[in-house]
Protein backbone atom coordinates (compact mmCIF):
# COMPACT_ATOMS: atom_id res chain seq x y z
CA UNK A 1 0.00 0.00 0.00
CA UNK A 2 1.51 3.27 -1.03
CA UNK A 3 2.35 5.61 2.24
CA UNK A 4 -0.15 7.59 1.76
CA UNK A 5 -3.38 5.52 1.61
CA UNK A 6 -1.36 3.40 4.75
CA UNK A 7 -1.85 7.38 6.53
CA UNK A 8 -5.97 7.17 5.64
CA UNK A 9 -5.78 3.92 6.25
CA UNK A 10 -4.79 3.27 9.47
CA UNK A 11 -6.23 0.01 10.97
CA UNK A 12 -7.08 -1.96 8.08
CA UNK A 13 -6.41 -2.33 4.52
CA UNK A 14 -9.00 -0.22 2.36
CA UNK A 15 -12.41 -2.10 0.82
CA UNK A 16 -13.27 -2.12 -2.92
CA UNK A 17 -16.29 -4.42 -4.07
CA UNK A 18 -15.84 -4.63 -7.24
CA UNK A 19 -18.87 -5.35 -9.50
CA UNK A 20 -18.83 -7.80 -12.72
CA UNK A 21 -21.72 -7.72 -15.29
CA UNK A 22 -21.83 -9.39 -18.08
CA UNK A 23 -19.60 -8.47 -21.26
CA UNK A 24 -17.32 -9.90 -23.67
CA UNK A 25 -14.77 -7.26 -21.18
CA UNK A 26 -15.57 -8.96 -17.99
CA UNK A 27 -12.09 -11.09 -18.04
CA UNK A 28 -10.55 -8.06 -17.84
CA UNK A 29 -11.77 -7.43 -14.40
CA UNK A 30 -8.82 -9.75 -13.28
CA UNK A 31 -6.30 -7.86 -14.00
CA UNK A 32 -8.08 -5.21 -12.09
CA UNK A 33 -8.82 -6.71 -9.08
CA UNK A 34 -5.03 -8.22 -9.15
CA UNK A 35 -3.99 -4.27 -9.90
CA UNK A 36 -5.71 -3.02 -6.99
CA UNK A 37 -4.72 -6.29 -4.61
CA UNK A 38 -0.78 -5.11 -5.48
CA UNK A 39 -2.37 -1.68 -3.65
CA UNK A 40 -2.93 -3.44 -0.53
CA UNK A 41 -6.58 -3.39 -1.18
CA UNK A 42 -9.16 -6.01 -0.15
CA UNK A 43 -11.64 -7.10 -2.91
CA UNK A 44 -14.91 -8.46 -2.90
CA UNK A 45 -16.10 -9.26 -5.81
CA UNK A 46 -20.09 -9.59 -7.16
CA UNK A 47 -21.29 -10.96 -10.33
CA UNK A 48 -24.60 -10.81 -12.09
CA UNK A 49 -25.78 -13.91 -13.52
CA UNK A 50 -25.15 -13.55 -16.86
CA UNK A 51 -21.41 -12.55 -16.19
CA UNK A 52 -20.75 -16.32 -14.32
CA UNK A 53 -21.67 -16.84 -18.24
CA UNK A 54 -18.45 -15.29 -19.64
CA UNK A 55 -16.25 -16.12 -16.63
CA UNK A 56 -16.50 -18.44 -13.75
CA UNK A 57 -17.07 -17.36 -9.93
CA UNK A 58 -14.02 -19.38 -9.10
CA UNK A 59 -11.35 -17.59 -11.32
CA UNK A 60 -12.97 -14.00 -8.95
CA UNK A 61 -12.87 -16.42 -5.77
CA UNK A 62 -9.50 -17.44 -6.40
CA UNK A 63 -8.13 -14.63 -7.11
CA UNK A 64 -10.02 -12.26 -4.77
CA UNK A 65 -9.45 -15.15 -1.35
CA UNK A 66 -13.22 -14.65 -1.02
CA UNK A 67 -16.68 -16.42 -2.04
CA UNK A 68 -18.19 -14.53 -4.83
CA UNK A 69 -21.52 -13.25 -4.42
CA UNK A 70 -23.87 -13.82 -7.51
CA UNK A 71 -27.16 -14.71 -6.21
CA UNK A 72 -28.62 -12.94 -3.28
CA UNK A 73 -31.17 -16.08 -2.27
CA UNK A 74 -28.24 -18.51 -1.62
CA UNK A 75 -27.19 -18.30 1.60
CA UNK A 76 -23.80 -18.47 2.95
CA UNK A 77 -22.54 -20.49 5.05
CA UNK A 78 -19.06 -19.25 6.27
CA UNK A 79 -19.24 -15.31 5.36
CA UNK A 80 -21.87 -12.38 5.91
CA UNK A 81 -22.84 -12.25 2.55
CA UNK A 82 -25.87 -9.87 2.66
CA UNK A 83 -26.28 -6.99 0.00
CA UNK A 84 -26.17 -4.59 2.93
CA UNK A 85 -23.33 -5.95 4.58
CA UNK A 86 -21.11 -5.80 1.71
CA UNK A 87 -22.48 -2.48 0.82
CA UNK A 88 -21.39 -1.00 4.04
CA UNK A 89 -17.77 -2.54 4.17
CA UNK A 90 -17.15 -0.96 0.48
CA UNK A 91 -14.99 2.36 0.96
CA UNK A 92 -14.98 2.18 -3.33
CA UNK A 93 -17.37 0.52 -5.27
CA UNK A 94 -16.65 -0.58 -9.04
CA UNK A 95 -18.50 -1.88 -11.72
CA UNK A 96 -16.34 -3.19 -14.56
CA UNK A 97 -18.07 -3.91 -16.87
CA UNK A 98 -20.91 -2.06 -16.66
CA UNK A 99 -23.28 -3.00 -19.51
CA UNK A 100 -26.56 -0.96 -20.75
CA UNK A 101 -28.67 -2.94 -18.66
CA UNK A 102 -26.87 -2.40 -15.42
CA UNK A 103 -26.39 1.67 -15.99
CA UNK A 104 -30.51 1.66 -16.95
CA UNK A 105 -30.95 -0.58 -13.65
CA UNK A 106 -29.03 2.01 -11.26
CA UNK A 107 -30.57 4.80 -13.46
CA UNK A 108 -34.11 3.70 -12.31
CA UNK A 109 -33.24 2.29 -8.91
CA UNK A 110 -33.77 -1.11 -10.46
CA UNK A 111 -32.44 -3.85 -7.06
CA UNK A 112 -34.01 -7.36 -8.94
CA UNK A 113 -30.00 -9.49 -8.43
CA UNK A 114 -27.09 -9.22 -5.84
CA UNK A 115 -25.45 -6.50 -7.83
CA UNK A 116 -28.22 -4.10 -8.63
CA UNK A 117 -29.68 -4.18 -4.94
CA UNK A 118 -26.07 -3.78 -3.40
CA UNK A 119 -24.81 -1.09 -5.25
CA UNK A 120 -28.27 0.77 -4.39
CA UNK A 121 -27.99 0.14 -0.57
CA UNK A 122 -24.14 1.56 -0.97
CA UNK A 123 -22.79 4.98 0.68
CA UNK A 124 -19.55 4.64 -0.81
CA UNK A 125 -18.23 6.39 -4.30
CA UNK A 126 -19.40 4.21 -7.33
CA UNK A 127 -17.32 4.42 -10.55
CA UNK A 128 -18.42 2.85 -13.48
CA UNK A 129 -16.47 1.58 -16.65
CA UNK A 130 -19.08 1.01 -19.64
CA UNK A 131 -18.53 -1.45 -21.98
CA UNK A 132 -20.64 -2.46 -24.94
CA UNK A 133 -21.42 -2.21 -28.80
CA UNK A 134 -21.20 1.08 -30.13
CA UNK A 135 -24.98 1.44 -31.41
CA UNK A 136 -25.91 1.06 -27.96
CA UNK A 137 -23.70 3.12 -26.29
CA UNK A 138 -24.23 5.97 -28.37
CA UNK A 139 -27.97 5.16 -27.79
CA UNK A 140 -30.41 7.99 -26.32
CA UNK A 141 -31.40 5.78 -23.75
CA UNK A 142 -28.03 4.66 -22.65
CA UNK A 143 -26.27 8.34 -23.09
CA UNK A 144 -29.56 9.55 -21.04
CA UNK A 145 -29.07 7.07 -18.22
CA UNK A 146 -25.53 8.30 -17.93
CA UNK A 147 -26.00 11.67 -17.67
CA UNK A 148 -28.94 10.37 -14.81
CA UNK A 149 -25.80 8.66 -13.09
CA UNK A 150 -23.36 11.79 -13.47
CA UNK A 151 -25.64 14.57 -11.84
CA UNK A 152 -26.56 11.54 -8.89
CA UNK A 153 -22.24 11.76 -8.36
CA UNK A 154 -21.50 8.56 -10.19
CA UNK A 155 -17.81 8.60 -11.70
CA UNK A 156 -17.93 7.07 -14.85
CA UNK A 157 -15.13 5.89 -17.17
CA UNK A 158 -15.96 6.91 -20.87
CA UNK A 159 -15.04 3.51 -23.03
CA UNK A 160 -12.98 3.75 -25.72
CA UNK A 161 -12.97 3.95 -29.51
CA UNK A 162 -11.74 0.75 -31.60
CA UNK A 163 -12.66 -2.38 -33.00
CA UNK A 164 -14.97 -4.00 -30.85
CA UNK A 165 -15.80 -7.53 -29.69
CA UNK A 166 -18.65 -8.09 -31.79
CA UNK A 167 -16.59 -6.88 -35.11
CA UNK A 168 -18.02 -3.09 -35.68
CA UNK A 169 -16.06 -0.43 -34.89
CA UNK A 170 -16.61 3.00 -32.98
CA UNK A 171 -16.86 3.81 -29.46
CA UNK A 172 -17.50 0.89 -26.79
CA UNK A 173 -14.43 -0.90 -25.77
CA UNK A 174 -13.77 -0.96 -21.83
CA UNK A 175 -11.00 1.86 -20.86
CA UNK A 176 -7.86 0.61 -20.25
CA UNK A 177 -7.30 -0.88 -16.68
CA UNK A 178 -4.36 1.27 -15.89
CA UNK A 179 -6.92 3.95 -16.34
CA UNK A 180 -9.99 2.96 -14.33
CA UNK A 181 -7.34 1.88 -11.98
CA UNK A 182 -5.63 5.46 -12.07
CA UNK A 183 -9.30 6.70 -10.98
CA UNK A 184 -10.35 4.26 -8.15
CA UNK A 185 -7.28 4.63 -6.37
CA UNK A 186 -7.76 8.82 -6.37
CA UNK A 187 -11.11 7.79 -5.05
CA UNK A 188 -10.18 5.73 -2.18
CA UNK A 189 -7.72 8.57 -1.53
CA UNK A 190 -10.28 10.18 0.85
CA UNK A 191 -7.80 12.82 2.20
CA UNK A 192 -7.75 15.35 -0.47
CA UNK A 193 -5.28 17.42 1.65
CA UNK A 194 -3.70 19.26 -2.16
CA UNK A 195 -7.31 19.76 -2.98
CA UNK A 196 -7.79 22.81 -5.62
CA UNK A 197 -3.55 23.44 -5.52
CA UNK A 198 -2.32 24.00 -9.03
CA UNK A 199 0.84 21.81 -9.22
CA UNK A 200 3.16 21.75 -12.45
CA UNK A 201 5.35 19.02 -12.71
CA UNK A 202 7.96 18.46 -15.27
CA UNK A 203 8.80 14.75 -16.45
CA UNK A 204 11.57 12.59 -19.16
CA UNK A 205 13.64 13.51 -21.03
CA UNK A 206 14.29 16.27 -23.54
CA UNK A 207 15.88 14.98 -27.33
CA UNK A 208 18.09 17.39 -29.06
CA UNK A 209 18.91 16.75 -32.18
CA UNK A 210 22.17 16.30 -33.91
CA UNK A 211 20.79 15.93 -37.85
CA UNK A 212 17.23 14.51 -39.15
CA UNK A 213 18.20 11.07 -37.62
CA UNK A 214 20.26 11.28 -34.71
CA UNK A 215 19.55 12.92 -31.39
CA UNK A 216 21.08 13.47 -28.23
CA UNK A 217 19.05 12.16 -25.24
CA UNK A 218 19.77 10.39 -21.53
CA UNK A 219 18.10 7.55 -19.70
CA UNK A 220 15.16 9.14 -18.21
CA UNK A 221 11.73 7.71 -18.40
CA UNK A 222 9.68 9.72 -16.69
CA UNK A 223 8.45 7.65 -14.06
CA UNK A 224 9.53 9.67 -11.41
CA UNK A 225 7.69 12.46 -12.66
CA UNK A 226 4.73 10.69 -13.60
CA UNK A 227 4.26 9.28 -10.07
CA UNK A 228 4.19 12.29 -8.87
CA UNK A 229 1.53 13.88 -11.36
CA UNK A 230 -0.62 10.99 -10.68
CA UNK A 231 -0.24 11.17 -6.31
CA UNK A 232 -1.05 15.17 -6.91
CA UNK A 233 -3.83 14.19 -8.77
CA UNK A 234 -5.27 11.71 -6.39
CA UNK A 235 -4.82 14.32 -3.45
CA UNK A 236 -7.16 16.65 -5.11
CA UNK A 237 -4.42 18.86 -7.11
CA UNK A 238 -5.00 20.25 -10.45
CA UNK A 239 -2.10 19.19 -12.04
CA UNK A 240 -0.63 20.12 -14.86
CA UNK A 241 2.31 17.27 -16.72
CA UNK A 242 5.19 18.61 -18.84
CA UNK A 243 6.56 15.76 -20.23
CA UNK A 244 8.92 14.81 -22.79
CA UNK A 245 9.01 11.92 -25.43
CA UNK A 246 8.55 9.09 -23.40
CA UNK A 247 6.88 5.52 -23.53
CA UNK A 248 4.26 6.28 -20.76
CA UNK A 249 0.33 6.93 -21.22
CA UNK A 250 -0.80 10.38 -20.11
CA UNK A 251 -2.27 10.23 -16.59
CA UNK A 252 -5.83 10.29 -16.05
CA UNK A 253 -7.23 13.42 -15.40
CA UNK A 254 -3.76 15.64 -15.89
CA UNK A 255 -3.37 18.26 -18.20
CA UNK A 256 -0.40 16.91 -20.34
CA UNK A 257 1.98 18.97 -22.61
CA UNK A 258 4.41 16.99 -24.45
CA UNK A 259 7.48 18.68 -25.91
CA UNK A 260 10.99 17.33 -27.25
CA UNK A 261 13.71 19.74 -26.73
CA UNK A 262 14.90 21.29 -23.37
CA UNK A 263 13.57 25.20 -25.24
CA UNK A 264 10.60 23.82 -25.99
CA UNK A 265 10.11 22.64 -21.88
CA UNK A 266 11.90 26.37 -20.92
CA UNK A 267 8.50 28.19 -23.31
CA UNK A 268 5.94 25.69 -21.57
CA UNK A 269 7.20 26.25 -18.37
CA UNK A 270 7.33 29.63 -19.08
CA UNK A 271 3.30 29.81 -20.04
CA UNK A 272 2.22 27.79 -16.96
CA UNK A 273 4.38 29.16 -14.40
CA UNK A 274 2.85 32.11 -13.32
CA UNK A 275 -0.64 30.45 -12.25
CA UNK A 276 0.72 27.26 -10.28
CA UNK A 277 1.12 26.99 -6.52
CA UNK A 278 4.06 24.62 -6.56
CA UNK A 279 6.45 23.60 -9.71
CA UNK A 280 8.06 20.08 -9.31
CA UNK A 281 10.76 19.51 -11.53
CA UNK A 282 12.06 16.10 -12.16
CA UNK A 283 12.27 16.07 -16.19
CA UNK A 284 16.29 15.26 -16.72
CA UNK A 285 16.29 17.79 -19.33
CA UNK A 286 19.41 17.93 -22.22
CA UNK A 287 21.98 20.60 -20.68
CA UNK A 288 23.35 20.64 -24.55
CA UNK A 289 22.27 20.89 -27.61
CA UNK A 290 23.87 21.00 -31.61
CA UNK A 291 25.30 24.71 -32.11
CA UNK A 292 23.93 24.18 -35.39
CA UNK A 293 21.71 21.29 -36.03
CA UNK A 294 22.80 19.44 -39.36
CA UNK A 295 20.16 19.71 -42.11
CA UNK A 296 21.22 16.50 -43.74
CA UNK A 297 22.15 13.63 -42.18
CA UNK A 298 25.79 13.32 -41.32
CA UNK A 299 28.12 10.51 -43.34
CA UNK A 300 31.27 8.69 -42.20
CA UNK A 301 34.16 10.91 -43.78
CA UNK A 302 36.68 8.05 -43.02
CA UNK A 303 38.75 9.77 -40.98
CA UNK A 304 37.38 7.64 -38.09
CA UNK A 305 36.29 10.79 -35.45
CA UNK A 306 33.11 13.37 -35.74
CA UNK A 307 33.04 16.43 -33.84
CA UNK A 308 30.09 18.08 -32.66
CA UNK A 309 29.75 21.76 -31.33
CA UNK A 310 27.25 21.86 -28.47
CA UNK A 311 26.17 24.54 -26.64
CA UNK A 312 24.45 25.22 -23.32
CA UNK A 313 20.62 25.21 -23.06
CA UNK A 314 18.56 27.66 -20.89
CA UNK A 315 18.52 26.29 -17.11
CA UNK A 316 14.86 25.97 -16.83
CA UNK A 317 14.76 25.43 -12.90
CA UNK A 318 17.45 28.55 -12.82
CA UNK A 319 15.07 30.75 -14.84
CA UNK A 320 12.10 29.98 -12.95
CA UNK A 321 14.16 29.97 -9.89
CA UNK A 322 14.36 34.19 -10.52
CA UNK A 323 10.45 34.79 -11.75
CA UNK A 324 9.04 32.77 -8.76
CA UNK A 325 6.96 34.38 -5.86
CA UNK A 326 7.26 34.38 -2.05
CA UNK A 327 3.46 31.91 -2.75
CA UNK A 328 5.03 29.76 -4.63
CA UNK A 329 7.05 26.65 -4.11
CA UNK A 330 9.85 25.40 -6.31
CA UNK A 331 10.86 22.08 -6.22
CA UNK A 332 14.00 20.48 -8.28
CA UNK A 333 16.09 17.26 -8.63
CA UNK A 334 19.80 16.76 -8.66
CA UNK A 335 20.70 13.61 -10.65
CA UNK A 336 24.01 12.86 -9.32
CA UNK A 337 26.83 10.52 -9.79
CA UNK A 338 29.66 12.09 -6.78
CA UNK A 339 29.49 14.40 -4.04
CA UNK A 340 25.52 13.85 -3.76
CA UNK A 341 24.32 16.01 -0.97
CA UNK A 342 27.31 18.93 -1.79
CA UNK A 343 26.39 19.27 -5.69
CA UNK A 344 22.14 19.06 -5.01
CA UNK A 345 22.73 21.67 -1.93
CA UNK A 346 24.86 23.28 -4.71
CA UNK A 347 22.48 23.53 -7.00
CA UNK A 348 19.30 24.30 -4.12
CA UNK A 349 21.16 27.22 -3.78
CA UNK A 350 21.89 28.61 -7.37
CA UNK A 351 18.45 27.73 -8.92
CA UNK A 352 17.00 29.00 -5.72
CA UNK A 353 15.08 25.79 -4.74
CA UNK A 354 12.79 25.61 -1.73
CA UNK A 355 13.62 21.81 -2.07
CA UNK A 356 16.09 19.46 -4.14
CA UNK A 357 15.73 15.64 -4.48
CA UNK A 358 18.91 14.13 -4.58
CA UNK A 359 19.31 11.13 -5.88
CA UNK A 360 22.62 9.05 -6.51
CA UNK A 361 21.93 7.70 -10.06
CA UNK A 362 24.79 4.95 -9.52
CA UNK A 363 23.17 3.01 -6.60
CA UNK A 364 21.40 -0.14 -7.44
CA UNK A 365 17.49 0.74 -7.77
CA UNK A 366 18.06 4.60 -7.98
CA UNK A 367 17.59 7.36 -10.29
CA UNK A 368 16.85 6.77 -13.96
CA UNK A 369 14.09 3.82 -15.45
CA UNK A 370 13.49 1.53 -12.75
CA UNK A 371 10.16 1.64 -10.65
CA UNK A 372 12.20 3.09 -7.38
CA UNK A 373 14.11 5.60 -5.72
CA UNK A 374 16.71 5.93 -3.54
CA UNK A 375 16.54 10.09 -2.47
CA UNK A 376 17.68 12.66 0.43
CA UNK A 377 15.29 15.84 0.81
CA UNK A 378 18.13 19.14 1.09
CA UNK A 379 16.36 21.94 1.77
CA UNK A 380 17.82 25.51 3.81
CA UNK A 381 16.81 23.78 7.16
CA UNK A 382 16.84 20.09 6.31
CA UNK A 383 18.42 17.08 5.05
CA UNK A 384 16.55 13.76 5.37
CA UNK A 385 17.59 10.64 3.75
CA UNK A 386 15.01 7.90 2.79
CA UNK A 387 15.66 4.00 1.80
CA UNK A 388 14.66 2.61 -1.35
CA UNK A 389 11.22 3.09 -1.95
CA UNK A 390 8.60 3.05 -5.02
CA UNK A 391 8.58 6.09 -6.68
CA UNK A 392 5.12 6.85 -6.06
CA UNK A 393 5.97 6.56 -1.93
CA UNK A 394 8.69 8.94 -2.96
CA UNK A 395 5.95 11.11 -4.88
CA UNK A 396 4.16 11.36 -1.83
CA UNK A 397 6.80 11.74 0.52
CA UNK A 398 7.48 15.02 -1.88
CA UNK A 399 3.88 16.35 -1.66
CA UNK A 400 4.09 15.75 2.04
CA UNK A 401 6.43 18.04 2.13
CA UNK A 402 5.02 20.48 0.01
CA UNK A 403 1.44 19.85 2.06
CA UNK A 404 3.15 21.07 4.75
CA UNK A 405 5.23 23.98 3.59
CA UNK A 406 1.28 25.32 2.13
CA UNK A 407 -0.07 24.71 5.54
CA UNK A 408 2.79 27.12 7.12
CA UNK A 409 2.44 29.69 4.90
CA UNK A 410 -1.02 29.43 5.51
CA UNK A 411 -0.26 29.77 8.85
CA UNK A 412 2.05 32.87 8.82
CA UNK A 413 -0.28 34.76 6.12
CA UNK A 414 -3.46 34.71 8.52
O1 LIG B 1 12.52 9.61 -15.35
P1 LIG B 1 13.01 8.45 -14.51
O2 LIG B 1 13.56 7.33 -15.37
O3 LIG B 1 12.00 7.99 -13.51
O4 LIG B 1 14.28 8.96 -13.68
C1 LIG B 1 14.11 9.92 -12.68
C2 LIG B 1 15.23 10.97 -12.71
C3 LIG B 1 16.56 10.32 -12.38
C4 LIG B 1 15.29 11.64 -14.10
C5 LIG B 1 14.85 12.05 -11.64
O5 LIG B 1 14.78 11.42 -10.40
C6 LIG B 1 15.86 13.18 -11.60
O6 LIG B 1 16.86 13.12 -10.90
N1 LIG B 1 15.61 14.27 -12.37
C7 LIG B 1 16.54 15.37 -12.56
C8 LIG B 1 17.57 15.01 -13.58
C9 LIG B 1 18.50 16.18 -13.89
O7 LIG B 1 18.45 16.71 -14.96
O8 LIG B 1 19.23 16.55 -12.89
P2 LIG B 1 20.24 17.82 -12.91
O9 LIG B 1 21.01 17.69 -11.65
O10 LIG B 1 20.97 17.84 -14.21
O11 LIG B 1 19.26 19.08 -12.86
C10 LIG B 1 18.87 19.69 -11.64
C11 LIG B 1 17.48 20.27 -11.76
O12 LIG B 1 17.46 21.28 -12.78
C12 LIG B 1 16.41 19.27 -12.15
O13 LIG B 1 15.25 19.57 -11.42
C13 LIG B 1 16.22 19.50 -13.64
O14 LIG B 1 14.86 19.21 -14.03
C14 LIG B 1 16.52 20.96 -13.77
N2 LIG B 1 17.11 21.36 -15.08
C15 LIG B 1 18.20 20.76 -15.56
C16 LIG B 1 18.75 21.18 -16.76
C17 LIG B 1 18.13 22.25 -17.44
N3 LIG B 1 18.62 22.70 -18.58
N4 LIG B 1 17.06 22.84 -16.92
C18 LIG B 1 16.53 22.41 -15.75
O15 LIG B 1 15.53 22.94 -15.27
Amino acid sequence: MNVHLKAIYTDRKPCVVLGVTGGIAAYKSCELLRQLQKEGIDVFVVMTENATKFIAPLTFETLSGHPVAVDTFIRPVTWEVEHIALAKRADLFLIVPATANMLAKMAYGIADDMLSTTVLATKAPVLVAPAMNAGMYTNAATQDNLNTLRKRGIHIVEPESGTLACGDAGIGRLADISVIKELAMALLTSDKDLDGIRIAVTAGPTQEAIDPVRYITNRSSGKMGYAIARAAYQRGAQVTLLSGPVALRAPYGIDCIRINTTEDLCKAMLDVSASQDVIIQAAAPADFKMKNPEKQKIKKDGSGQLKLELTENTDIAATIGKIKTSKQILIGFAAETNKVTENAAQKLRSKNLDLIVANDVTQEGAGFDGDTNIVTFISESESTSYPLQSKEDVANHILDWVAKQLRAKINTNS
